[in-house]
């Protein structure tokens, strides 16, 4: 009876999972946590059976296998499938009874610390019928670029007739395999490859490409273009995962996105079957913006990162909801700067507004190339009404090898490499610092002193510091909180102060959802702006959660930390307010703005700001608290230029899939501020912040991006590159043109070697961040005194003069 009981709700809540709305309902849905001993729910809703049984194994690989938990979980990784693991330590095939056709297989992989186990000597090879998906894969290596705490591959493979899906694992020579989790899920059999798909034009050749059901498929990259992430439970019955298309935009024209508008209705035609892509996808397009004078000049590009020397399927997904007719909206694509498709006209390839259509083309990306472009440009010769172009969706597949191949080496770069400052070599270093600080703080005072003594003093004007800001802190409540420590709002007000969460007001997005500047009435006397979270639902955080963090919120209160004031949590929103900063975010004011650009030692004390701020994290004045997410954009200003932290606590470690790209991408902004240790450790600390932050302090200093991939080689990361120049003592040369001059070069030398420490390889080695506090008020206080010497001297000089006069 309970066994009844429980395969009913198994039922029940699966067949929920699968949205009985979507359009298509795969016929093979497996889904297997490996390691596991019983069936088990990941947080999307989806079951998991145990593998601990042997299920879908051959008896023959018993023995060489067994069962292992990860010890650590990292934040963005859930329970299911990732933290239970089989390992192989012989040949191993897992056999699939699946109908006939093609397949997605996806696999999941958490590389990090087992019991026993050194992960980042595994090496294994994953073969299924007859592809090669991964030959010598290191899952470990893999992970760090991008990095990633886990890794989800797919492939699509065709199954014969009465053929199984064998999926085997083979652990390369001394080494072992692993996995934690496989997805097997059947598609409509013409969706990508097929017989009667045809062949396609290879782009700028006169030879065609036949995609049948003998080639096998790895996915690169699927994106939402101009809409939102759209998570596997969302999709149209394939549990494919379509990411925003932000990070690929090349270049600073990122056109304009449309807003998703509900009310539209996409007309799925035969040609375009309603599971080829969710609604959303269609709904959802990124456009070139209105003025065709910019549009003329400009062509709207991605960028991908993908592996040399194969041939890619690139399919592109358009639906026009604006436009009605046929010319008003003509364009060119280009891939790899070859003219794919002249004269692209959407109306006339699809019949009609609101109506779908997909275009795939294939491309050889070379042996010494490993970049895939896709570019829009308006075509002029037929007069369009707008010359402007549009894209909605983008998908691009890997095929195989003709050896059935879709391995490829694991990345070249041992993690320590990866970063050009840590080519330096590991030996001496440490010796190395201690004389350079000395000699420098020596220079700076003119005589020799120990850095004994030097700290010492620091410290000594911190304690007095602390004292004054704490005072100021207490003066600084702000009126709105008088007497609550965080006021609960009901929606409606919610709904008032950001006009229904009206898209214009966003001023923020993220994985945990959109942030808007609303306006809250107190009383009816005046309006406070204030920063509204509204954490998207589909974010993996519960009810629990959210009551845990507002608890954790509400008692930081600091005049460093940007406050929360109240929160939401009314008809399934969990919704969280904060104080709204008026001058935006410190990289705001650095580079790509026409804001004035700040003096030097109003950056200075910024920078002391922001490390009070994480200082008061660390310390753990009411938890201990790693921020994970350093970066100039975090670093909020008041009215008053005071630096404010923001986005720490719990809601930032939101869904999953915006920290997981399945596949090798492009660098990433945050990517230019992580602890290289990270990498190694696969465990964040307070110093992986410390580290973070001494980027903060270069990109102020020298006003550029952490990660400008539009530099040479060498300085697009600017902690290598800043490294270097301090090394060939040329910094000078890269610092912000605008502070060239102004900087005393004893505040110079010593705020370059605060950021060089905090840049440290080795965490222990980095400073905390109470001594970069000290440190950086010492750095103010000798441009103070330069600039008070100065100041002193041109007195001087008017005095003599004044004197000569009189005399
Ligand atoms: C786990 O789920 C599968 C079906 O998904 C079912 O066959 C099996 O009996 C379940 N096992 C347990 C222990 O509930
Ligand atoms: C999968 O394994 C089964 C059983 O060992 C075998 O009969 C079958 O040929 C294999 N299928 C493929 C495609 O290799
Ligand atoms: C796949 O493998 C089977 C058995 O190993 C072999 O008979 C068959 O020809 C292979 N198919 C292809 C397309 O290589
Ligand atoms: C596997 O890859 C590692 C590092 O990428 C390399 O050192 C090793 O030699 C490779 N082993 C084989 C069998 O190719
Ligand atoms: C693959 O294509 C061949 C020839 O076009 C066809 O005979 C075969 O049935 C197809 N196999 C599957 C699994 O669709
Ligand atoms: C969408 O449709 C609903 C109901 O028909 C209507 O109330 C609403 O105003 C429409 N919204 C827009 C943006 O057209
Ligand atoms: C757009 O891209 C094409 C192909 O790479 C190139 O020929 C053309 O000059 C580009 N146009 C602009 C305005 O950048
Ligand atoms: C393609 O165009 C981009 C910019 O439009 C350029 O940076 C890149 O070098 C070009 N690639 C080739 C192979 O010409």
């Amino acid at each position: 009876m309970l066994t009844l009981i429980t395969v009913v709700l198994l039922f029940f809540s699966s067949s929920a999972s699968l949205s009985n709305s979507a359009p298509y309902t795969p016929t093979d849905y497996i889904l297997l946590n490996c390691g596991a001993s019983s069936n088990t729910t990941s947080d999307d809703g989806r079951n998991w059976d145990g593998d601990a049984d042997y299920k879908y194994s051959s008896s023959s690989s018993k023995s060489s296998s067994f069962t292992s938990k990860a010890s650590y979980q990292e934040p963005s990784v859930t329970e299911v499938p990732y933290m239970t693991a089989r390992i192989f330590h012989g040949k191993f095939t897992y056999k699939f009874p699946v109908s006939s056709g093609p397949k997605f297989l996806r696999l999941y992989f958490y590389p990090n610390e087992y019991p026993d186990l050194d992960i980042t000597t595994s090496f294994f090879s994953v073969t299924a019928n007859n592809y090669t998906l991964l030959d010598n894969f290191s899952a470990y290596l893999v992970a760090f670029s991008p990095p990633q705490a886990f890794i989800i591959k797919e492939f699509v493979i065709t199954v014969s007739n009465n053929q199984m899906l064998n999926v085997t694992f083979t652990p390369s020579p001394n080494s072992f395999a692993f996995v934690n989790g496989i997805e097997v899920v059947s598609m409509p059999s013409n969706l990508y490859t097929g017989q009667t798909y045809g062949f396609l034009r290879l782009v700028d050749t006169k030879y065609f490409f036949e995609l049948d059901n003998t080639t096998a498929l790895e996915t690169a990259y699927r994106l939402n273009v101009g809409g939102k992430d759209v998570l596997n439970i969302e999709d149209s019955g394939m549990f494919r995962t379509w990411y925003q298309d932000g990070d690929y935009i090349f270049g600073a024209a990122f056109g304009v996105t449309s807003h998703n508008q509900p009310n539209a209705t996409i007309k799925y035609p035969q040609a375009t079957p309603a599971y080829t892509a969710p609604e959303v996808v269609y709904k959802t397009s990124r456009t070139m913006g209105p003025t065709a004078s910019i549009n003329l000049n400009y062509n709207l590009s991605w960028l991908f990162t993908v592996d040399s020397g194969f041939y890619y399927l690139v399919r592109l997904h358009f639906c026009e909801n604006d436009l009605q007719y046929v010319n008003q909206r003509v364009f060119n694509i280009f891939i790899n700067n070859h003219t794919a498709e002249e004269a692209m006209d959407v109306i006339a390839l699809s019949n009609g507004n609101g109506i779908p259509i997909y275009k795939d083309y294939v491309v050889l990306v070379s042996q010494s190339d490993k970049d895939l472009w896709v570019a829009l440009h308006p075509q002029t010769s037929d007069k369009p009404e707008f010359y402007d172009a549009i894209l909605n969706g983008l998908e691009i597949f890997k095929l195989n090898k003709p050896d059935g191949s879709l391995a490829v080496p694991n990345p070249q770069a041992e993690p320590v490499r990866t970063s050009p400052m840590l080519q330096q070599k590991h030996s001496k270093k440490k010796r190395k610092f201690l004389t350079q600080t000395k000699v420098i703080i020596g220079a700076t005072l003119g005589s020799i002193v120990s850095l004994i003594l030097i700290f010492s003093f620091i410290f000594c004007q911190r304690k007095h510091l602390l004292l004054k800001t704490e005072s100021l802190n207490r003066g600084k409540v702000s009126p709105f909180l008088e007497g609550i420590r965080c006021k609960k709002f009901s929606l409606a007000d919610i709904l008032t102060a950001t006009n229904n969460f009206d898209d214009t007001l966003i001023v923020g997005r993220g994985g945990f959802g959109n942030v808007y500047k609303g306006h809250i009435f107190q009383g009816t006397q005046y309006e406070v702006a204030v920063a509204i979270k509204r954490l998207n639902s589909k974010s993996h955080q519960g009810e629990n959660e959210f009551w845990a963090e507002i608890e954790m919120l509400s008692q930081l209160r600091y005049v460093n930390l940007v406050s929360l004031i109240g929160y939401c949590n009314e008809n399934h929103e969990m919704i969280l307010v904060y104080d709204y900063m008026v001058n935006g975010t410190l990289r705001d004011h650095l580079y790509n703005n026409d804001n004035i650009p700040l003096q030097w030692k109003q950056r200075l004390r910024i920078c002391i700001g922001g490390a009070r701020g994480l200082d008061y994290l660390h310390s753990g004045a009411v938890h201990r608290i790693i921020h994970r997410d350093v970066k100039t954009t975090n670093i909020l200003l008041d009215e008053t230029w005071q630096a404010k932290v923001s986005d720490f606590g719990l809601s930032k470690m939101g869904p999953v899939v915006m920290t997981n790209v399945p596949i090798t991408t492009m660098v990433k902004g945050t990517f230019g501020y992580m602890d290289p240790e990270y990498f190694r450790r696969l465990q964040l600390t307070e110093k992986s912040d410390v580290y973070s932050f001494g980027v903060v302090l270069f990109e102020v200093l020298c006003a550029r991006p952490a990660v400008d991939i539009s530099l040479e080689d060498d300085q697009i990361g600017l902690a290598g590159w800043a490294l270097k120049c301090i090394e060939n003592e040329t910094i000078e040369q890269i610092i912000d043109p605008y502070l060239k001059g102004k900087i005393a070069p004893e505040c110079l030398r010593v705020f370059a070697e605060i950021a060089k420490t905090c840049l440290h390889e080795v965490g222990v080695e980095r400073p905390k961040m109470s001594d970069v506090v000290g440190m950086l008020e010492f750095a103010l206080e000798l441009q103070e005194t330069a600039e008070a010497k100065q100041t002193a001297e041109v007195g001087d000089a008017i005095q003599s003069q004044t004197i000569d006069k009189v005399v």
